[in-house]
């Protein structure tokens, strides 16, 4: 994180340098949490209330423009007109840094108001100010020719004289407090402004990272069964409303979230809104604003700008593949991904929020701001750059385009997250240089992006360039073999020679099985070895006689010994051929026979990555807990995460409960490749060999019963029905894995409410869908 932020700032510096402009002094941490602002307030109310005309040598130069505006009053202290006329060596003006430093009678004018107003502030405090912001706000501003100490002995007797601004400061001046007030309470009160709106933004992110734990953690705790199937029944699974989750509604622009989701959703919403407008204390009399409403619109300005920041931590965050929150709690990818959208939403909102109304601030002139040379300062146009990325981000997300174009979607996606970033920390930078931590924020939401790419990188590279050796099945579906990896739930697949365009993507395929547990016997061996010496003719181009399992043996001589096949290891995944990826793959693996494509297609692998099924069953064969029974739904190619589950469903069997897969196919040859595959890991189990036409078929697979239902129309629906008035009482979990609108069809079936009038009617049931419909 702090590499990050190291990073970026190596890379600023050099325009910084160059535009002669100078370093604050950097803060770490938050205002609040490290950095304090205006400490002490009654000293900084000295600084901003003493601000008179000084005669001032001209040989150590004008050093106006030197130094830029670094705090965040308002007021930027040029008087009115100089009517003296300028001597050799000398003229009065508005005074900067350097002469400040130099003049006595500012200085003795200072040392005696912070004498007068801070009897309770540490002298030690008082002289670490006067030498680090007496003068100015940056680091390198001259320290005063004078301690605060020695200022304030060369005071004499105190002085009577009221300070004003508009004449010429030849005299030690007495501050009043009509002077003083106004400036104590703009300082005092801004600062307690900024903490607040830390300690609100921290609220925000943290919030958001631990309520999913903290809910997670619920599910351990001995809660009576049938309290929580109600709120799961009600609460949790179905959807806010209608009947689709999956499958995308609203005119294809999003989905339905659960219930569940739709509740944190709500209180993302909820705690947003209630942050932004509560909270702002106002004072009176303010030296900054000519108004209480003027007073509250700039706090509710930078409140909305700082939860737009906190809020960007929380969008890396759910939208990250290695995040934290997936090994944490129990919520799916898929949750994260739809929070994601929501809090992205929320973040942009925020930040425009603050754009407005700094813009309503400015064109009405508050605070002493003119639009007009506002908006020429970097700061304010690179705000536009990181405010319009973060917008522009909402459009070219929407479902539509990400699934018609995804590629100019990921393109688009990460070239306006970086810019979203980076103008957001120039538009800090610029501003107020790195002295009050709101660059923090940015640093959290790089580090955790980064730390998302890194562990990609580092999955895949750990894997090495492997090969992948394609057989197409029939016009559906693909069979995809990678030797030398082990995996087990999804991985994700890049395919660097494909497509030059493409280099970057990766696609999600689940892992049907993982052929490291392999142990042949000799039959199998010489089994696999006669297949072979059938399909090597025409493997590739009929694709249905591979041999599983090993891929070495497909590419070379079949091997002697038992022991090559025992100790190789490979995967296996099933593709369903769509557009895009998986139809390049499929040209691909048709134009092959030639010996550089029979070798395999280079491939990296990122493995492996945890699906929900698989944790919920591994934690059900633990414990139970009231959900004894196991349906498996699949879809297609879906039933490749079923596949790793069938030794868990069948010790569900053994164990008196039920475990049953329904398997939606549409041709044969998938079927024949996954009994295959089975076949190869569990040796012959004796299924039924029969071909052809459409039907439903009883399986037995490794003890586990499989209806399949071949090319004909797969009605989930009436299935589940079934299901449930077979075990109304005893409790049953659907796994669904396959298309949006099959993961749809179970769950309004299982939610329908006609079928229980009172809560106590409440199946005992629960779902888990795994789904890539991201
Ligand atoms: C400013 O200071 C110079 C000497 O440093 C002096 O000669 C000059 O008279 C002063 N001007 C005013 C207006 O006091
Ligand atoms: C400050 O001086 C100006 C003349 O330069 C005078 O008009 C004004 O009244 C003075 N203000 C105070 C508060 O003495
Ligand atoms: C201070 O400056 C004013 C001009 O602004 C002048 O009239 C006055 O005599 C000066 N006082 C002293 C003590 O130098």
């Amino acid at each position: 994180m702090e590499l990050i932020g190291l990073m970026l700032s190596l890379l600023l510096a050099a325009p910084a340098v160059e535009a002669g402009q100078t370093t604050g002094r950097n803060g770490h941490g938050l205002l609040g949490y490290g950095i304090l602002m205006y400490d002490p307030a009654c000293a900084f109310a000295c600084r901003d209330t003493i601000s008179p005309l000084l005669n001032c040598s001209t040989t150590s130069g004008n050093t106006m423009n030197k130094y830029k505006r670094m705090d965040m009053s308002g007021g930027s202290g040029n008087g009115p007109g100089v009517d003296l006329p300028p001597g050799n060596g000398w003229m009065v003006m508005p005074a900067d840094p350097d002469c400040k430093a130099q003049n006595d009678f500012f200085l003795q004018t200072s040392a005696y108001c912070i004498y007068s107003r801070c009897q309770h502030v540490q002298i030690s405090k008082l002289e670490s100010y006067w030498a680090t912001w007496l003068v100015g706000n940056h680091a390198d501003q001259p320290v005063p020719k004078m301690s605060y100490g020695q200022a304030l002995q060369a005071v004499g007797k105190p002085p009577t004289r009221p300070l004003n601004n508009s004449m010429l400061l030849n005299y030690t001046a007495s501050v009043t407090d009509d002077q003083w007030v106004a400036n104590f309470n703009a300082d005092w009160n801004f600062a307690l402004a900024e903490y607040t709106h830390e300690r609100f933004g921290l609220v925000v992110f943290l919030t958001g990272a631990v309520i999913p734990v903290g809910l997670s953690l619920l599910r351990f705790f001995p809660w009576p069964a049938a309290w929580m199937n109600i709120v799961r029944y009600y609460l949790i699974d179905p959807p806010l409303f209608g009947s689709r989750h999956a499958v995308s509604a609203l005119w294809g622009f999003g989905v339905v979230p659960t219930r569940g989701q739709a509740l944190f959703i709500a209180y993302l919403w909820i705690v947003n809104i209630a942050l932004t407008a509560s909270g702002h204390k106002t004072v009176w009399p303010h030296s900054w604003f000519s108004s209480l409403s003027q007073e509250v619109e700039s706090y509710v300005g930078n409140r909305t700008g700082l939860l737009s920041f906190a809020n960007l931590p929380l969008v890396m965050l759910y939208a990250g593949r290695n995040n934290v929150l997936l090994w944490l709690t129990s919520w799916s990818r898929s949750t994260f991904i739809l929070l994601h959208r929501w809090i992205a939403v929320i973040c942009m909102l925020q930040a425009v929020l603050h754009s407005v109304i700094y813009l309503h601030m400015y064109t009405v002139g508050a605070v002493g701001y003119d639009y007009g040379s506002e908006s020429r300062l970097p700061y304010w146009y690179w705000g536009i750059v990181g405010t319009l990325a973060l917008a522009l981000l909402i459009p070219a997300s929407i479902q539509p385009f990400r699934t018609k174009l995804y590629e100019a979607f990921l393109v688009s996606h990460v070239v306006l997250s970086t810019l979203a970033l980076i103008g957001c920390f120039l538009h800090i930078y610029y501003r107020f240089e790195r002295q009050w931590g709101y660059e923090t924020w940015l640093y959290i939401s790089a580090g955790i992006w980064a730390f998302d790419r890194v562990a990609r990188l580092a999955k895949a590279a750990s894997n090495g360039i492997k090969r992948v050796h394609i057989t197409i099945l029939d016009d559906e579906y693909m069979q995809l073999d990678i030797a030398g990896v082990t995996a087990s739930g999804h991985v994700y697949l890049h395919f660097p020679t494909l497509s030059t365009w493409k280099l970057w993507e990766s696609h999600p395929f689940s892992v049907a099985a993982s052929s490291v547990h392999h142990t042949f016997s000799d039959d199998d061996v010489e089994r696999l070895q006669q297949r072979l010496f059938v399909g090597q003719g025409q493997a590739q181009v009929r694709g249905l006689e591979k041999p599983q399992g090993n891929l070495e043996i497909s590419t070379s001589p079949p091997p002697s010994s038992e022991k090559v096949m025992s100790r190789s290891s490979g995967i296996t995944l099933f593709v369903r051929r769509h557009s895009g990826i998986t139809a390049s793959l499929a040209t691909n693996a048709a134009g092959s026979g030639t010996a550089a494509s029979s070798a395999g297609l280079p491939v990296l692998v990122e493995s492996s990555y945890m699906t929900r099924g698989l944790t919920v069953l591994q934690e059900e064969s633990i414990d139970c807990r009231g959900f004894s029974n196991v349906i498996c739904i699949a879809g297609g190619v879906g039933i490749t995460t079923i596949l790793p589950v069938l030794d868990e469903l069948s010790r569900l069997t053994r164990h008196g409960s039920t475990a049953k897969v329904y398997w939606g196919v549409r041709s044969w040859a998938l079927v024949h490749a996954v009994e295959r595959l089975i076949e190869s890991r569990d040796g012959d189990f004796g299924s039924g060999s029969e071909a052809g036409g459409a039907g439903t078929f009883k399986r037995q697979w490794g003890g586990v019963e499989v209806s399949l239902s071949v090319d004909q129309r797969f009605d989930a629906g009436q299935l589940v029905n079934s299901e449930l008035s077979d075990r109304e009482h005893s409790g049953t979990t659907f796994v669904v894995s396959g298309p949006a609108s099959m993961a749809d069809d179970v769950r309004s079936a299982i939610f329908s409410r006609e079928k229980c009038a009172t809560p106590l009617q409440v199946p005992r049931v629960r779902l888990v869908v795994e789904s890539f419909s991201w």
